[in-house]
């Protein structure tokens, strides 16, 4: 059976294409069966069009607190029996309720090597600290920020020449490459997680 997928974007969607691109290749046993936005103007919800998926906009003042907030999108989770759900650029913080409720079935793509450079613009954080190495990081989620069980992670050098613009096209490659990796792993049952530690063990013949 595909593993249902929701997707949650707040902007352009370029990861969410290389999810959408890894489905449509056959690369991943998956369906997207919404795509859901906390930004109207979202490029991420025009993608979905051109692709045929579901998209929903939830609008943040609509809700009059952040579980409410999270209570709307979870609805529709329950609705369509989602089985993962992957944050693609989401920009707000989801509640203990919604990470526990969904607990090991969120996983966030983050440009840098988590636990170096949490939150935002990272990019420019990791040439400004001047680190020589930063990355990409598919995680799962839990109640902190940036901060569960690491499933992949791919390495960046940073050269000389580096701006914030020119690092982050860099790491964007690493992110649309690992991205789809991780949910392919997922969606065949070869994620194992024990404590922090997450292991990807070949299918059993
Ligand atoms: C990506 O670089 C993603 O890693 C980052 O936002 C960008 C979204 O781009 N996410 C975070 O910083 C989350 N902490 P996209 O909309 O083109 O996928």
């Amino acid at each position: 059976m595909s593993l249902k997928i929701a997707v949650l974007v707040s902007g352009r969607g370029s990861n969410l294409q290389a999810i959408i691109d890894a489905i449509e290749s056959g690369k991943i046993n998956g369906v997207i069966e919404v795509i859901i936005s906390n930004k109207k103007d979202a490029y991420a919800l025009e993608r979905a069009k051109r692709h045929n998926i579901e998209g929903v906009f939830i609008d943040p003042s609509s809700c009059k607190s952040k579980d409410d907030y999270d209570r709307a999108i979870i609805k529709i989770l329950e609705e369509k029996d989602i089985g993962l759900v992957c944050l693609a650029g989401f920009m707000r913080i989801l509640t203990p309720y919604f990470v526990n409720k969904y607990k090991r079935r969120i996983i966030n793509i983050h440009p840098s090597l988590l636990p170096a450079f949490p939150g935002l613009e990272v990019q420019k954080k990791a040439l400004d600290y001047g680190v020589k190495f930063t990355g990409a990081t598919v995680h799962f989620v839990d109640e902190g920020v940036d901060s569960g069980p690491i499933i992949i992670q791919s390495v960046v050098p940073i050269m000389d020449t580096d701006t914030p613009e020119i690092l982050s096209e860099r790491i964007l490659k690493e992110e649309h490459r690992i991205y789809p990796e991780a949910i392919k792993l997922f969606a065949e049952g070869r994620i194992v997680v024990k404590g922090r530690r997450v292991f990807t063990p070949f299918p059993s013949i």
